[in-house]
């Protein structure tokens, strides 16, 4: 993101005035220094979208996304940070500086390399298309696939001839030389220096981008010759595990749920069947970038993949992976068909829907899913099923939701939800323990105490509160700066949050939270910047939460050592452990 230096980045974020433009999108409405909405990231009902314009930020406190201005208007418009900037820049009119001369050449120049392959790909596709009204094979194909003429128009289907050089004639003659050809991916080079084109006889899918731009083919065979498929390979616009076969229909399905299939065939099967929201992989398992992709766009995801062996264990991994964002996961039982587009050939699109309209949600789908493998008569089978279920009910975030199918597991196993929850690392008998002996009402220390009982919460926590009091009280970080040490932290963001803080204090005599989220601009870092920047300090009296906060870290990072001793049950360690806790204090 070298593209603008630091201080236009500030400008651009400090002109924006964070509300104006997040207004546009979330409706606000102000909460004491800032102003709340429903987040835009996440399906919520109730708000917890902060927007703090004193700061320059926002950020859920129920996702967790957020930022400054130039990274929501990225995240919401689905931009890039060279664009996002453009845009506030323009908005603000603010005249963005010749940006070093290298940095904008090599910026033109990957948009015209991108803008290039684009181009070919689309003159291909309609070298591909011409050729199929006269490929007698294809023609029949289709027939025996039911594609109809129309379908083969809206999805640009063609057909790569059986010749080793017509795409690469056909594309020279149209002026495009052959390292352009080369790498939009379209013909591969032999051994003897001679290029090649890459799909021969094969059905061919274009593979378009959420803007409509071609970026990649695949290339079926008509026989059982194997590779089945052959795809493009990666290029500087395509990656198979960042694209979608399909999102370009589906994000403008205007429905809240997508179906996910494995293949080209199945969205095709089901777009033409009236579901244009269906979008399938390449050929990978489904990845944490399409994952987040489709949780931007879409509310729910109903996961449609093969009947056999892989396809249960892809379903099982895309939950997983689903789990990490907010959205909701549903699976679709389609009994003993092989793929969607053979259930609807068989049984009909009013069958689809019925089967559609009966999914389970992912947890349930585990729960019976293992529940096929095991008899739970058998004391044994019983152990191995529950084990084999928790695994997933790990990955649920919200407490209510895991309370719910702990109980559902408890009551098919008899296994007691106690028991369940302790190997999931929970202990829900106990009560949790206030964090330290911190005296006062502050409404902070409260808050802070009272979420003690969630292990690592509270350190993080009050190291957060730490962080965010020293960059909005100089008065605080010029009096302790000697006791606020990288000791007291441990995530190596916070680390170098602390450094950049300190740094700019002792060179400017000041911080401002624009030079914050200018300085962090990357993906991960803004959100967790704009998280801290965010942060609530109710206290009135910061030399107070400061000693508070200060005792707080102390305590828990010198429980967290007794703990680890214990754990590590060396019975040398006893004298250290009497150490630590004399020296409580
Ligand atoms: P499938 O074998 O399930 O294909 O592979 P399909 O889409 O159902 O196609 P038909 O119905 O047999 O014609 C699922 C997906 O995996 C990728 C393709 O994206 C395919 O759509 N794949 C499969 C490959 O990339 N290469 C292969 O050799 C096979
Ligand atoms: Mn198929």
């Amino acid at each position: 993101m070298a593209l603008f230096p630091e201080y236009i980045i500030r400008e651009v974020s400090e002109k924006n005035d964070i509300y104006d433009v997040v207004s546009k999108y979330v409706r606000l409405k102000k909460s004491g220094n800032s102003y709340i909405g429903l987040c835009p990231f996440h399906n919520e009902k109730t708000p917890s979208f902060s927007v703090s314009p004193s700061r320059g930020v926002c950020h859920c406190f129920g996702c967790g996304e957020g930022g400054d201005v130039i990274s929501f208007l990225m995240k919401v418009e689905n931009i890039s940070f060279y664009e996002a900037v453009k845009k506030l820049a323009d908005m603000a009119n603010i005249t963005l500086p010749e940006i070093s001369g290298h940095d904008r050449e090599d910026a033109r120049r990957a948009q015209e390399r991108r803008e290039g392959i684009y181009a070919i790909n689309k003159e291909a596709a309609l070298f591909f298309y011409e050729q199929l009204k006269t490929s007698r094979q294809s023609i029949d194909y289709l027939k025996k696939r039911q594609l109809s003429g129309a379908v083969v128009k809206s999805f640009w289907l063609g057909y790569a001839p059986d010749s080793w050089n017509s795409l690469f004639d056909y594309l020279k003659s149209k002026g495009y030389t052959e390292s352009d050809i080369y790498n939009a991916g379209l013909i591969k080079k032999h051994e003897s220096g001679r290029y090649y084109d890459m799909f021969r006889n094969r059905l061919m899918f274009p593979i378009f981008d959420a803007s409509n731009n071609i970026i990649a083919f695949g290339g079926r065979v008509f026989d059982d010759s194997k590779p089945k498929y052959l795809n493009s390979p990666e290029s500087a616009v395509f990656s198979k595990s960042r694209n979608l076969y399909g999102i370009n229909v589906a994000r403008n399905s205007k429905k809240n749920e997508v179906f996910l299939t494995e293949g080209y065939m199945d969205t095709i099967a089901l777009i033409k069947s009236g579901f244009t929201n269906t979008v399938a992989t390449l050929g990978t398992a489904l990845t944490e970038q399409q994952a987040k992709m489709l949780s931007k766009i879409f509310k729910e995801i109903i996961i449609c993949y093969d009947g056999d062996n892989a396809g249960c264990m892809a379903r099982l991994r895309a939950i997983t992976v689903l789990r990490e964002h907010d959205i909701k996961i549903s699976v679709i039982d389609m009994g003993a068909s092989k793929d969607p587009d053979e259930f609807i050939k068989t049984n009909g699109v009013d069958r689809f829907k019925a089967v559609a309209a009966k999914r389970k949600n992912d947890m349930e789908y585990v729960l019976d899913y293992f529940g096929k493998d095991y008899d739970l008569k058998n004391p044994q089978s019983v152990v191995s099923y529950t084990d084999d279920v928790i695994e997933y009910l790990k990955l649920i975030r919200s407490s209510i939701e895991q309370d719910v199918y702990v109980n559902m597991l408890s009551s098919r196993t008899g296994v007691s939800a106690n028991a369940i929850y302790s190997q999931l690392g929970i202990s829900k008998a106990k009560q949790p323990k206030p964090a330290a002996d911190v005296k006062g009402t502050d409404p902070l220390v409260l808050q802070l105490k009272s979420t003690a009982g969630k292990k690592h919460d509270i350190l993080d926590k009050t190291r957060e509160h730490l962080l965010s009091l020293i960059i909005f009280s100089k008065a605080v970080y010029n009096k302790n700066k000697d006791c606020i040490t990288e000791s007291l932290f441990e995530d190596e963001f916070h680390i170098r949050l602390l450094r950049f803080v300190k740094v700019c204090y002792e060179e400017a005599g000041s911080v401002t939270p624009a030079q914050i989220t200018a300085h962090f601009d990357s993906e991960e870092d803004n959100p967790r910047a704009a998280r801290i920047l965010s942060l609530d300090n109710m206290s009135d009296d910061s030399a107070k939460a400061y000693e508070d906060y200060i005792k707080i870290i102390k305590s828990e990072i010198k429980k967290q050592s007794i703990h680890r001793l214990i754990n590590s049950s060396e019975t040398d360690d006893l004298s250290r452990i009497n150490n630590l806790l004399k020296n409580e204090g």
